[in-house]
């Protein structure tokens, strides 16, 4: 047996839940932390400045040591889109520049960018030949005109993961800035941003980070995130609350804010963000290379007990950087597949069904039990 954090979790009153991609289960320590901040608004006495002040800012540091940069150059955010619209209304667009994304990319990596060409700014997608933009197909798509590349690190839609480092490299070698969607990785697998020619990421906080839904952080390198224009004057990001005390105080614009400046306004969001630090404090507490092992460990699992004379594997196969934690298999009769996804769900296997396949994403508060329940009640379903 590999060693589980599992009890952390639940309970899931008999049920298995292996649809992270959708959404984590928060920790106990996470359901903790949002009674607690329930209990704040019940009877509002303990929403003091410092309270205001203290969850975004523990917030932040927990992001900075997940990512390896400095918790100030952590944006918060509710979301993926978030961060990826801040790029793609703050950048300094020159008419007749392009950007280069996925074909059949995750929806919001796209949708940011195509809004841009009622400002001259060109879109063009790459036709991936094995789902996801390999550094060749990168390097040959380029032109002079190239500014950006938006891609996602692990594909929702396939599972594939693209090889972040080879994206980014080209990437630098011509000059063009590289935004990474990690939503589906991190929490699952380890990134230092140091190790990583990557110019700006964004992530969600629901999937393999165990957050509330509504969470989510960007990072930009500092001299991309300084070019960027974009008006945004939160009023405590340029003052506390206490300021409103004082007598005739004025409002005024505080520079040298960094990343701060660009956090989604509400930042002491207390209902989401008080339990969403105690769950990535709790993922640092268990180490995400250990994370990552368990949950590969769970992803073979499965693989090598799936029955291949009635299902298919469509995702990587062999335990490789390719390899996500977002497994793809086809009923060899396809359009059996929903069937078998309403089928699993009936018995309390909970999976998603995606792009017409099964998608089974397992996570920390997965077992190896988890895992047998779902391949029998497959083989239940499809007696061979
Ligand atoms: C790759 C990816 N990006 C983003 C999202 C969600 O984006 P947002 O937080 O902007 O709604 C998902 C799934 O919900 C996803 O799979």
């Amino acid at each position: 047996m590999i060693e589980t954090c599992a009890s952390d979790f639940g309970p899931f009153d008999g049920r298995v839940w292996l649809n992270c991609a959708h959404q984590g289960a928060i920790p106990k320590v996470a359901a903790r932390a949002a009674e607690e901040a329930v209990q704040w608004k019940i009877a509002p006495f303990p929403l003091t400045t410092e309270r205001f002040t203290d969850v975004p800012l523990r917030l932040r540091a927990a992001l900075g040591r997940l990512i390896g940069v400095p918790s100030d150059d952590v944006i918060l955010a509710n979301s993926a889109s978030y961060g990826l619209h801040l790029m793609a209304n703050g950048l300094p667009w020159r008419d007749g520049d392009e950007v280069l994304l996925m074909k059949g990319d995750f929806p919001s990596c796209v949708l940011p960018w195509m809004g841009l060409e009622s400002r001259g700014v060109r879109v063009r997608f790459i036709e991936p030949r094995d789902r996801v933009i390999q550094p060749d197909e990168l390097e040959a798509a380029i032109t002079p005109a190239t500014r950006l590349l938006c891609a996602t690190w692990v594909h929702s839609l396939s599972g594939y993961a693209a090889d972040l480092e080879g994206l980014g490299a080209v990437c630098r070698a011509h000059d063009v800035i590289f935004v990474a969607n990690c939503s589906q990785a991190i929490g699952a697998r380890p990134l230092s941003v140091e190790d990583v020619p990557v110019d700006a990421l964004t992530c969600v906080g629901f999937k393999w980070l165990c957050g509330p839904y509504g969470t989510g952080f960007c990072w930009i390198r500092p001299d991309i995130r300084e070019t960027l224009h974009y008006n945004k004057a939160y009023w405590l990001s340029m003052q506390t609350a206490d300021d409103l005390g004082k007598e005739n105080a004025v409002p005024e614009i505080r520079s040298g804010l960094g990343a701060r400046k660009y956090d989604i306004f509400g930042t002491a969001n207390f209902f989401n963000y008080k339990p969403w630090t105690a769950s990535i404090e709790y993922i640092l507490g268990q180490g995400v290379e250990n994370i990552r092992d368990y949950d590969q460990a769970l992803v073979s699992r499965f693989i090598a007990g799936l029955n291949r004379n009635v299902f298919k594997v469509l995702s990587p196969e062999e335990e490789s950087d390719r390899r996500s934690t977002l497994v793809f298999i086809s009923h060899r009769q396809r359009n059996r597949n929903q069937a078998v996804y309403e089928g699993l769900r009936d018995s309390g296997v909970y999976v998603a069904y995606r792009s017409g396949s099964l998608r089974i994403a397992p996570h920390l508060f997965n077992t190896e039990s988890d895992i047998d329940r779902a391949l029998e009640a497959l083989n239940a379903l499809t007696p061979a």
